[in-house]
């Protein structure tokens, strides 16, 4: 149980490294909101197992919600359970997402797109660089909710040794400008329940895959081939 829901004390604004920030407890107030919300995306973009670069399906369930151009960025057709488009991003979740953006240093972030995971206990995500997104300029904003974890953030090399930190029920790390790309990845999750989520731990990262004005461009030009390869 976060200590934060018990004593009602205000969010952290812990500097993690240069450009990452973690906030414990700022998502704490609004939890059962964003967890409805969740609940919005995932009824009409079911989880499904995430699958490695080789096509192997991973632990980890995931989903996703937002714009089509963000949808059509990331699409895998590869992975025929995901045929439709992406639902919008909730409000109350963009909102969310930009209000930790500026609280944590980058007031210019537009997010267009939410990844969501879902582990339970044993699952675990390995160390990778979230390198998906054409706007690198924007931060991924990273909301916990749940059972607890042990995220690992690291440096720009997989081999740099990494930052072990407890994330808990309503935490949010941002990590932005020279800590866009650093590894990270989650141990194994511990079993336990949550009184909001039961037997897993869920995570949404925001991100921005197609905005930034100079990056539209070459945004629409990839969009053009994606449409011409995969909508036929
Ligand atoms: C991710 O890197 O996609 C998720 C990280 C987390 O679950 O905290
Ligand atoms: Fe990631």
């Amino acid at each position: 149980m976060n200590l934060f829901s018990q004593l009602a004390v205000e969010p952290t604004h812990e500097e993690l490294w240069a450009g990452a920030v973690l906030m414990r407890g700022l998502a704490l107030a609004q939890d059962a909101e964003f967890f409805a919300a969740m609940g919005t995306i995932m009824a009409e973009a079911p989880l499904h197992h995430a699958t490695t670069p080789g096509g192997l399906p991973m632990g980890v369930m995931v989903t996703d919600c937002g714009t089509p151009e963000a949808f059509r960025r990331r699409w895998d057709p590869g992975n025929p359970e995901v045929r439709r488009l992406w639902p919008p991003m909730p409000r109350v979740l963009m909102d969310f997402a930009l209000r930790c953006a500026v609280r944590a240093g980058f007031p210019q972030g537009r997010p267009d797109a939410c990844h969501v995971n879902r582990y339970q206990a044993g699952t675990k995500l390995g160390m990778h660089q979230d390198r998906h997104e054409i706007d690198l300029t924007q931060p991924i904003v990273s909301v916990s909710l749940g059972l607890e974890c042990i995220f690992l953030l690291g440096g720009l090399e997989r081999t740099d040794k990494a930052k072990r930190i407890l994330l808990e029920h309503g935490d949010v790390v941002v990590w932005g400008g020279p800590s866009r790309m650093r590894f990270h990845g989650v141990l194994p999750l511990k079993p336990g329940h949550h009184p909001l989520t039961g037997p897993y731990r869920y995570n949404l990262t925001f991100r921005t895959t197609c905005g930034g004005a100079n990056h539209l461009r070459w945004g629409q030009l990839r969009l053009r081939a994606l449409d011409h390869l995969q909508w036929g």
